[in-house]
């Protein structure tokens, strides 16, 4: 089988892009990349440190400080990655609902994205990648062999997030869910660096009637296509 060297996957908060990426690299045993766990670990990093949202310069000045790296190692805590900022384990500190409100804010801020830029296109160049996020088959990995742009209906993103809190222990409330994931889809497509675009080559996959299975189904027959195109030219 011939496989595409990088798969870019992009799409709004909420649409599934990254539990379909983690579970289609475990089968095509790829490593699986959440860009987005690189902005919320600079997001953490600030509030930790008190950094003011507002202060792009020394947002900046803490993405390129920050030693920011990806572990192998996988605790059976249901998580999809481990990511480690100055050699601390921080994956667990990213999802808390403070990084989820911060987040956009900081993710906009032009010298946050170039800092960060370096990494993923070293990290992409490993092959056999499949990077999630908002830009990567735009800006980080334009020439990635396949592009997805996974969506979904916002009533239903807020519907699985919701789900995902309470699976997992916490309360949640769907209507202030909503309204975050509205805010930030406001926020990352409207930005004026590197908003969320979809790539004019990438597949367009509208997961709002799949299931998990059918979607990772859906993907998966999508590189099997590639193969396929590829293997005849
Ligand atoms: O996918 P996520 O929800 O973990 O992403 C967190 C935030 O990071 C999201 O609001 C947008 C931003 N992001 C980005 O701007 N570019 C990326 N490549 C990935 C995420």
């Amino acid at each position: 089988m011939v496989l595409p060297k990088t798969i870019a996957v992009d799409g709004p908060a909420g649409s599934g892009k990254s539990s379909i990426s983690f579970a289609l690299a475990q089968r095509l045993s790829y490593l699986f990349v959440d860009t987005g766990a690189f902005y919320r670990a600079i997001t953490l990093l600030a509030l930790e440190q008190a950094i003011d949202l507002d202060d792009k310069a020394r947002l900046t000045a803490l993405a390129e400080r920050a030693r920011l790296g990806l572990s192998d190692h996988l605790p059976d805590d249901g998580r999809q990655y481990t990511i480690l900022a100055n050699g601390r384990d921080i994956t667990p500190l990213l999802s808390s609902s403070e990084v989820d409100s911060c987040v956009s804010i900081v993710s906009a801020v032009a010298g946050v994205r170039q800092a960060l830029l370096d990494l993923q296109r070293t990290v992409a160049a490993r092959g056999q990648v499949i990077m999630a996020g908002r830009d990567i088959g735009t800006i980080v990995v334009p020439d990635a062999d396949l592009k997805l742009y996974i969506d979904a209906a916002l009533d239903m993103r807020a519907h699985r997030r919701y789900q995902q809190r309470l699976t997992s222990g916490e309360s949640a409330d769907l209507d202030a869910i909503r309204a975050g994931l509205s805010s930030r889809d406001t926020i990352d497509s409207g930005r004026e660096v590197a908003p969320l675009l979809r790539a004019p080559d990438a597949i367009y996959l509208d997961t709002s009637e799949l299931t998990l299975d059918e979607a990772v189904d859906a993907a998966y027959h999508i590189v099997c296509e590639w193969d396929r195109a590829h293997d005849a030219s």
